[in-house]
Parts: structure tokens; C-alpha cells; sequence
């Protein structure tokens, strides 16, 4: 099991992973566009992976399979260990998994609504898949199925990828993402901080520091 972090934003990175208990990293054009939009792509990426360790995604934004493939070429030199090219899910994106899965490239299948195209991607080679929870939820459907037929094909096959389930919009669709089979759910900086938060244990604190302060004190 392993919990990764939705963010383009180095010092959220870097205040989380001292946390110690995240070990990859999430982006896609959407989250870059809204959090730096006048970064350098390359400049961004290589300042996450200097405060990070572990999969740091990158997603492909071209269209085409030789666009695409190059655009991959150029992002895994950043970091031939860590980078993981996510490839959005179409007949061309299949594709393009392929080579790159022949290359040992990791990649993280994207915009994934339904068990079958994860099943796809898992056999074309994906090292994750990306199954989208908020947008699942969005479309009127729940996405607990979803999680729990792809965890059993790929458990059932003996099929190696992961399942990442990201667009999380609250709390309760991490844990619910656990519980139906995710190995690895991808989490907003300010979900990360909610799941922390628990008003009974900030009471407990004050509670015991409290008595500490005033120890001795009639
Ligand atoms: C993560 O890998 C996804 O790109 C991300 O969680 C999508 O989130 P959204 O549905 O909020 O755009």
C-alpha cells in the first residue's frame, strides 16, 4: 500500500512528505495549468522531484502516437527512475503504452471511468492504472464497483499493475477507495490535511497538556 500526493506545487510536496508516509507524486495538465500557469513544464517537474522521492507522474498532452512517444522520450530524461508517463486511454494511447511498456517505461494509464479500459491497460503493460473517483460520482455512478471488479481482474490474472484512484473530492471517497481494493489513492493537499484533523483527539491533547502545565497546582 502506498498513498501518493494529486499536487503540482513543490513546497505542498515538501511540507507533506515530511509527513514520511507519502511516497509518490500526481500531476496532470488540469492541476499544472491552474496551480503555475506560466511555469516551465521541465523546470516545475524537476524542482517535485528534488523534494520527493518515488513515481512522479507526468502526463502526455499531445495527440498523436509519434507526438506522443516523443513527448514521452522527452520527460522520461528528466528522471529515467522516477518519472512515470501517463498516458490518457484511447486506442492511440494503447499504443503508445505498448512502446513504451517495451522500453521499460513506467506509466500510469489516465482517465479511467470503467474496469474494462483498466483491464486494457493492464494487459498493454501499465505499471499503474488511474481510476477516476469524482468523476465516476460526477457521471451519477458509484465508483466502489469499479475499484473492486478491476482489484479482482488483476488479482484473479496475476496481472502486475496497480490501481491509483484519484479525483478525489472528500475524505470519505479515500477510505471508501481503500476499502473497495485501491493499492494507491492519490490525495489533495487539503483532503491530506483533513485526514489528520479529528476534534476528539485535538480535545484529548489539550486535555493531557493541559494537566501537564498545571501539575503540582491545587
Ligand atoms: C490524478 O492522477 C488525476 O489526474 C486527478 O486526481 C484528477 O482529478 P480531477 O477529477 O479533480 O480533475
Amino acid at each position: 500500500m502506498a498513498i501518493f500526493i494529486d499536487s503540482s506545487d513543490p513546497k505542498e510536496i515538501k511540507d507533506l512528505y515530511a509527513w514520511g508516509c507519502i511516497s509518490g507524486v500526481t500531476t496532470n495538465p488540469l492541476i499544472i495549468s491552474k496551480e503555475a500557469p506560466d511555469a516551465d513544464l521541465g523546470e516545475r517537474i524537476r524542482e517535485i522531484l528534488k523534494v520527493s522521492w518515488g513515481d512522479v507522474s507526468v502526463e502526455l498532452t499531445t495527440e498523436t502516437e509519434s507526438e506522443m512517444l516523443a513527448e514521452a522520450a522527452q520527460y522520461h530524461a528528466w528522471d529515467k527512475d522516477r518519472i512515470t508517463i501517463k498516458v490518457p486511454l484511447s486506442e492511440t494511447g494503447l499504443r503508445v503504452l505498448h512502446q513504451l511498456a517495451k522500453k521499460n517505461v513506467k506509466t500510469n494509464v489516465t482517465c479511467l471511468m470503467a474496469m474494462n479500459q483498466a483491464y486494457l491497460a493492464a494487459l498493454s503493460g501499465a505499471t499503474y492504472v488511474s481510476i477516476f473517483s469524482g468523476r465516476v460520482r460526477d457521471m451519477g455512478y458509484d465508483v466502489r464497483p469499479v475499484i473492486s471488479a478491476t482489484r479482482a481482474v488483476l488479482d484473479r490474472e496475476g496481472l502486475p499493475s496497480k490501481i491509483i484512484v484519484g479525483s478525489m473530492r472528500h475524505m470519505m471517497d479515500v477510505n471508501e477507495a481503500l476499502e473497495a481494493g485501491a493499492h494507491v489513492p492519490t490525495i489533495t493537499p487539503p483532503i491530506l490535511r483533513k485526514m489528520v484533523w479529528h476534534p476528539r483527539t485535538i480535545e484529548t491533547i489539550n486535555e493531557f497538556n493541559t494537566a501537564w502545565k498545571n501539575r503540582g497546582k491545587k
